[in-house]
């Protein structure tokens, strides 16, 4: 096994509070005056779920309660050590991470190994995550933190939304404490799994339509942005000429993925979206992203469209037409516009990676 950051593994665990550090380390990083966002990162750990946690991790606009792993990239296995990893690589120990759901709601797992690489870092061998976590599984966390802390909290979600439905549905309480949720997932344009389907929508549907309908504040950054945020050869070169420990691991793990996608597909493949790095640099900084009010319902039974989020900008679209043999005709759609919910239209990309870049490079 590689332990080529093992030693930066090690000298994370010395010295002083990881709080400490990440103000000495990032001080001049700050966009905002006011007092960071309250965070909870739910991620199926994956390549750019782990750029994501590093980007959060030292970021002082943020404070991370707690990082929660779900099945979705690669099997649970492989996403909560996987998660334990980034958190100990950027010094963070101090923020709990937990395990979470090892399956969606109702379905298997479906994996995009053929993207992220069996272990979820595009095949880098990265040593055991000394960091454990803690006894109570994601969903549980979730809870508690929310439940201490009400109307303070926003959950972002870069996976399946597993987690995040079983602790919506766990407790009926729960919604209306929480300030937000933040999703990477869905889109405008069409899917990247299926024609439809955006991949953590697909993997766990049911999920998704309970955050949706669940009437918390949600916001949708969705494949018709994120796509459009491309890390290439110039980002990466900027990445390995950093002798940082997060900015190699980084730089490893993309550059690892873009040869493991290389060889699966047969085509060379010289950029990598940034799903869910943007979806945490849009709480970090807000001007990266156009959002516009939406009504998005999410499709849990059509026979080549389940997890297709159907944005609808005047109204909740009508029903799908009624079977003959159907009981009663769907209703007509309202008349007035309520959205439910925020979706990303536009983006800036050059500004991401000018937010993004210094943060995983800096000492
Ligand atoms: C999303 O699916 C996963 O493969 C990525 O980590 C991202 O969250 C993009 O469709
Ligand atoms: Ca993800």
């Amino acid at each position: 096994m590689s332990s080529f950051f093992s030693d930066m593994s090690r000298r994370s665990f010395l010295g002083a509070s990881a709080a400490t550090l990440l103000a000495s380390t990032l001080p001049t990083f700050s966009l905002a005056a006011a007092a960071p966002r309250r965070i909870i990162l739910d991620c199926d750990t994956g390549v750019d779920d782990a750029i994501a946690i590093l980007l959060a991790l030292r970021s002082p606009e943020l404070k991370i309660e707690a990082v929660t792993a779900v099945a979705g990239n690669v099997p649970l296995a492989f996403t909560l050590p996987n998660t334990l990893r980034m958190v100990e690589l950027t010094g963070r120990t101090d923020v709990p991470v937990a395990g979470g759901a090892a399956t969606p709601l109702v379905r298997r797992l479906i994996t995009a190994s053929y993207v992220h690489g069996n272990n979820g870092l595009g095949g880098v061998d990265f040593p055991e995550p000394k960091l454990k976590p803690v006894a109570e599984s994601a969903g549980e966390l979730i809870g508690r933190i929310v439940r201490s802390s009400p109307g303070q909290i926003t959950i972002v979600g870069v996976g399946p939304l597993t987690n995040v439905a079983l602790a919506l549905k766990s407790d009926p309480e729960l919604g209306p404490q929480i300030k937000e949720i933040v999703v990477m997932g869905g889109s405008l344009t069409g899917g990247n799994i299926t024609p439809a389907a955006e991949f953590n929508f697909y993997v766990d549907p049911e999920a998704a339509r309970i955050v949706f309908d669940s009437g918390v504040p949600v916001t949708m950054v969705g494949l018709n942005v994120t796509q459009k945020v491309l890390l290439g050869e110039t980002q990466l070169a900027t990445l390995e000429a950093a002798d940082t420990p997060v900015s190699q691991a980084a730089a490893k793990i993309l550059r690892s993925t873009l040869e493991h996608i290389r060889k699966g597909r047969g085509v060379t493949v010289n950029t990598m979206a940034m799903h869910d790095p943007l979806t945490v640099g849009h709480l970090i900084d807000p001007t990266l992203l156009t959002l516009k009010d939406d009504y998005v319902q999410i499709e849990t039974s059509g026979e080549f469209t389940a997890g297709e989020s159907v944005a609808y900008e005047y109204a909740p679209a009508r029903l799908s037409s009624p079977m003959a043999t159907g009981q009663t005709a769907p209703e007509t759609s309202a008349a007035e516009f309520r959205p439910n919910c925020k979706v990303a239209v536009g983006v800036d990309p050059d500004k991401f990676f000018r937010l993004l870049l210094p943060r995983l490079t800096a000492a």
